[in-house]
């Protein structure tokens, strides 16, 4: 089975003092397991207190946005090389509310994975269906297209560098994830579309899942062997609940 990766994220919450608190209160209590790779992502003029404080530990930093462009006359952006000067190992591209609230188009996000690649980074790929989609059956034909989309260029090797995060819009921030079969079926699905259009092997694609994942429910989403790792909101901003999500990830 794939190692599971469980991502913090920590969106616009936290002052550099405050994360530098989570931080530690994290470290104090967090037991690395050969199973699960753990991975914060703090606000960018956070990162590189958390890059001090993670040096020396397995946990990986990761930033939650980035520009596609190496430089220039982009007000407001940070990109690829700042994001790896600082220490960030994996970066988030295509989150929910960055394609719905600011606006982020899917020729936007290809180019953000094409830049992440360039300079390293391994991009964590949201993909997820709003609520009116999923009602009208349309989940897997949007998921299908956020992949292509999203992907469009790569070639296959590079896949092995891509985290795919199913983060269903109408789970995200409501405190109710999707149950067991609902995410084991999109995550078979992202599976076996990748594999079809990238001629790879399907248990070798990292799939997590996004959207109210809590310690209560880690557990049950976790029994799925489709789900490879989460992607964790609300729940990331306590240190205790976001252990206990990392621990409830671990198998022998
Ligand atoms: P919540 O865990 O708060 O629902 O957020 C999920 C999310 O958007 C993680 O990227």
């Amino acid at each position: 089975m794939l190692r599971r990766l469980i991502v913090g994220n920590w969106k616009m919450h936290k002052t550099i003092s405050q994360a530098e608190s989570l931080i530690n209160d994290i470290l104090k209590i967090y037991q690395p397991h050969p199973s699960v790779e753990l991975a914060v992502a703090p606000p960018f003029v956070a990162l590189q207190a958390a890059s001090r404080l993670l040096a020396v530990t397995s946990i990986k930093l990761t930033a939650q946005n980035v520009c596609a462009k190496d430089e220039g006359a982009f007000t407001g952006e940070i990109s690829p090389p700042m994001l790896r000067e600082v220490g960030c190992h994996y970066v988030i591209i295509g989150h929910s509310e960055r394609r719905h609230i600011f606006g982020e188009t899917d020729q936007d996000i290809n180019e953000k994975i094409h830049a992440a690649l360039r300079h390293s980074l391994l991009p964590v790929l949201c993909v997820g269906e709003r609520l009116e989609e999923r009602q009208a059956n349309q989940t897997q034909s949007i998921i299908q297209h956020q992949l292509q989309t999203g992907l469009d260029g790569l070639q296959s090797k590079d896949l092995a560098h891509i985290t795919i995060a199913y983060e269903p819009v109408w789970a995200i921030g409501t405190g109710h994830a999707a149950t067991l079969d609902q995410a084991a079926e999109v995550h078979a699905h992202i599976r076996s579309s990748l594999a079809k259009q990238w001629g790879i092997n399907p248990d070798q694609t990292r799939v997590v899942y996004g959207g109210s994942v809590s310690p209560d429910n880690a557990q049950m989403l976790f029994q799925s062997p489709q789900i490879n790792g989460a992607l964790v909101g609300k729940a990331c901003l306590n240190s205790e609940s976001f252990v206990k999500i990392a621990k409830l990830a671990t198998s022998d």
